[in-house]
């Protein structure tokens, strides 16, 4: 059996594994990164970036075909889906990043092998090679662990890669289904669910609690789910898809209990399970040399250790929230700590982005969570339509919110549902990480017509003085 030895070796190659990796090798750490399958893990190869892609894709459809009149583009009742030349272009975005993964690691002294690992002590690994063999690693330092999560199953869907499929399957769709029924009102079911349902598909969600993305500030979720039905979606809360049965004609009748002793039947083409994702703890030889493992999650401290000296754990396996971003930076904390450097977990904020339409993206507390916290809060918003960058754009949708503590007039968090909402969030982060006042966001001058005028304007109006609305009084 081969065996040799590194500094580190990192099992995941997902954007918390792969940039330890490459931050270790930047630290002159000899690191080994273990992926069984393709560098980039679930984000890149199937998750964030191809769906981004389609998510693109299809915003650009529908504002041509929909919108584009007003703006006197004509011909777009012409337009039409190549759905195999979409792919082939969303294919080409996701290899194209892939090899920047592969060429980072080369230009960082990253070693990449491609296996399966098993950790067999606190700094020894064993990898069933793609090719075969078995090799052994032995770290002198570190073992960090970052083998991400995996898309949770429900029995009575099984998963046939066809007509009933996860999101893995559902950014690869050789033609637009007719019919989908996406079961889980969460982001992947609203992201992909808006895609097919712009080019076309009649869609309808089956979400189990009494709102949609949960968690998420009512009042943005609200954007959300009134274009959803003002795009034909048949929106069913509070439900739950017990199972289903084969049609003659192939299509599948999906039954769902309604509450209170109601059911309705839905027919489909296809299915999209979308209810979340399991962390990958168990299994890995972890809990045989120590690790605590809890529900699959690897718990850690501040410093991304686990219980044991010397295994590290970062991203999806690690805790919530599972986001890429969240993982990739707990992989740069880990690789400082591990080459002797101070690092911790230690933010305000992780944002959110979700792309559906509009985007709504979020950082800090909700109002709810802020008054459960005991504050007194102010609150400020700011709509879209004010905006004329919004108006120039075509993108009215929509609004910006501050939550501010009343006595002091520092910000707490920020809402923003609307055109752009992933990218305008990082200002609300970075506001949050420097415990900004609104009159911070309020006096810093933003360039006009852009959508982060909102931003300030939101900010203002939390101070009674915003310029493009008519105020309240603050309160
Ligand atoms: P999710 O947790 O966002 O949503 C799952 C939804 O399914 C919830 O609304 C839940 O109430 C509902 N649900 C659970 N069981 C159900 C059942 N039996 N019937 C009907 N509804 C049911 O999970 P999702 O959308 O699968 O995403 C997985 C993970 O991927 C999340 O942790 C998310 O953070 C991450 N992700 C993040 C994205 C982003 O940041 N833009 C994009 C896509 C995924």
């Amino acid at each position: 059996m081969a065996k040799r030895t590194c500094d580190v070796v990192v099992i995941g190659g997902g954007p918390g594994g792969y940039v330890c990796a490459i931050r270790l090798g930047q630290l002159k750490q000899k690191v080994i990164c273990v992926e069984k399958d393709e560098v980039g893990g679930v984000c890149l190869n199937w998750g964030c970036v191809p769906s981004k892609a389609l998510i693109s894709a299809s915003h650009t459809y529908e504002k041509v075909k929909h919108q584009g009149a007003n703006m006197g583009l004509m011909g777009g009742d012409a337009l039409r889906v190549d759905v195999p030349k979409m792919q082939e272009w969303k294919e080409g975005i996701v290899k194209k990043h892939t090899g920047g993964v592969k060429g980072l690691f080369r230009g960082n002294g990253v070693e990449l092998v491609v296996g399966e690992a098993r950790v067999t002590g606190p700094r020894t690994i064993e990898v069933k090679t793609r090719e075969g063999g078995t090799e052994t690693i032995e770290a002198t330092k570190a073992v960090v662990i970052a083998t991400g999560s995996s898309t949770i199953e429900i029995p009575t869907f099984k998963f046939d890669g066809k007509q009933v499929i996860g999101a893995k399957e559902a950014v690869s769709l050789k033609e637009v289904p007719k019919r989908l029924l996406v079961i889980g009102g969460g982001v992947i079911g609203l992201e992909l669910g808006m895609v097919y349902q712009k080019f076309g598909s009649e869609l309808t969600v089956v979400e189990a609690t009494p709102s949609l993305l949960p968690g998420i500030d009512p009042e943005c979720t609200a954007v959300v789910e009134k274009k959803l039905l003002k795009l034909g979606a048949k929106v069913l809360k509070n439900a739950k898809a017990m199972g289903y049965e084969r049609n003659a004609d192939g299509s599948l009748a999906v039954k769902v209990d309604l509450g209170g002793g109601k059911h309705d039947t839905i027919v489909t083409d296809v299915v999209m399970v979308a209810v979340g994702m399991r962390p990958n703890g168990a299994g890995l030889g972890l809990e045989e040399i120590g690790v605590k493992v809890e529900r699959g999650f690897v718990p850690t401290d501040p410093l991304g250790r686990t219980n044991v000296d010397g295994v590290y754990a970062i991203g999806d396996v690690s805790g919530h929230p599972m986001l890429a971003h969240k993982a990739s930076k707990e992989g740069e904390v880990v690789a400082e700590i591990i080459a002797g450097h101070k690092a911790a977990k230690d933010w305000v904020a992780i944002p959110a982005a979700i792309f559906t339409d509009p985007e709504i993206a979020v950082a800090g507390l909700t109002e709810a969570q802020a008054k459960e916290k005991g504050y007194e809060v102010r609150v400020g918003k700011f709509p879209f339509a004010a905006l004329a960058r919004a108006n120039a754009v075509g993108e009215t949708e929509g609004f910006f919110k501050v939550v501010a503590d009343k006595k002091t007039n520092e910000l707490l968090g920020v809402h923003i549902v609307g055109a752009e909402a992933s990218n305008l969030i990082s200002e609300g982060a970075l506001a949050l990480e420097m415990h900004a006042f609104l009159e911070d966001i309020g006096l810093t001058i933003h360039p006009h017509p852009t959508l982060g005028e909102g931003f300030m304007e939101s900010a203002m109006n939390g101070l009674g003085h915003a310029i493009h609305i008519l105020n309240r009084e603050p309160k």
